[in-house]
């Protein structure tokens, strides 16, 4: 598989992975993330792995798995190696507290899972995505397909009692059907506009809507920002936050 960036923002995504690959080191257990950065960082790991670098590595999606799988790195279960040394990811949008919104890829669910189980949580992302206040990413929301509608009727209503007013929902399609995850639920993406905040206590509300599985708010879980512009790499670790 091609490693060479593209467009300018592969290129940045590609700069923010090999940032990523130089936290990994032989013997860790590896969480491995979803979506273009982290296929670009997936890449990189192969050839350090082909380059004997031991790791192994807990996958976050079905197309990670094969990927990786591909590249000649060792995938185990995330029961049988949790605690993991590290996870990395990519994300949708990241603000200066650390959160993020992902999702955008439909691999959430199993992404923050992997996340909540590793000691470490590097997040890369390109410089548009580090943003004052998250939201202009729509907010993806892993339903299950039973009675989705009604429970995206209750998200809107719940999402208006945060204060966020009426708020599209759109029901994620692709190739002219609903839209699937992994593990066969469907995604509502929930279009607040950037002007989130008190993300923690909309997280909380979300969480407890029957029918939602998970939601791509992540709070206080990722360790560090790997932030990728044309004029180099930041560097944002949650202890210089004051959040830790
Ligand atoms: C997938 C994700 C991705 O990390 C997110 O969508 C960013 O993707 P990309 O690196 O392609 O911009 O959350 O569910």
């Amino acid at each position: 598989m091609s490693t060479t960036p593209s467009t300018d923002i592969d290129h940045l995504k590609h700069q923010a992975a090999a940032r990523a690959v130089d936290y990994v080191t032989s013997g860790m257990k590896v969480g491995l993330g979803s979506g273009s950065t982290s296929e670009a960082f997936i890449n990189l790991l192969g050839a350090r792995v082909r380059g004997g670098l031991d790791i192994i590595g807990v996958p976050t999606s079905e197309r990670t798995a094969q990927l990786a799988r591909s590249l000649g790195i060792a995938l185990g279960n995330l029961n049988d190696l949790a605690p993991l040394d590290l996870d990395i990811d990519g994300a949708d949008e990241a603000d200066y507290a650390l959160d993020l919104i992902k999702g955008g890829g439909g691999a959430l669910l199993r992404e923050k899972i992997v996340a909540a189980s590793a000691k470490k949580f590097i997040v890369m992302i390109h410089g548009p995505k580090l943003v004052e206040k998250m939201g202009a990413f729509p907010l993806p929301l892993e339903v299950i397909e039973f009675g989705h509608g009604e429970t995206a009727k209750r998200i809107a209503a719940v999402v208006k009692s945060q204060g966020y007013g009426d708020v599209p929902l759109v029901l994620r399609r692709k190739n002219d059907a609903v839209y699937k995850t992994d593990n066969g639920n469907v995604i509502y993406d929930a279009a607040f506009g950037p002007v989130m905040s008190a993300t923690a206590k909309l997280a909380t509300a979300l969480s407890c809507v029957p029918g939602v599985v998970e939601h791509g708010l992540y709070i206080g879980i990722a360790s560090t920002l790997i932030v990728a512009r044309p004029e180099g790499i930041e560097i944002i670790d949650r202890s210089a936050t004051g959040k830790v």
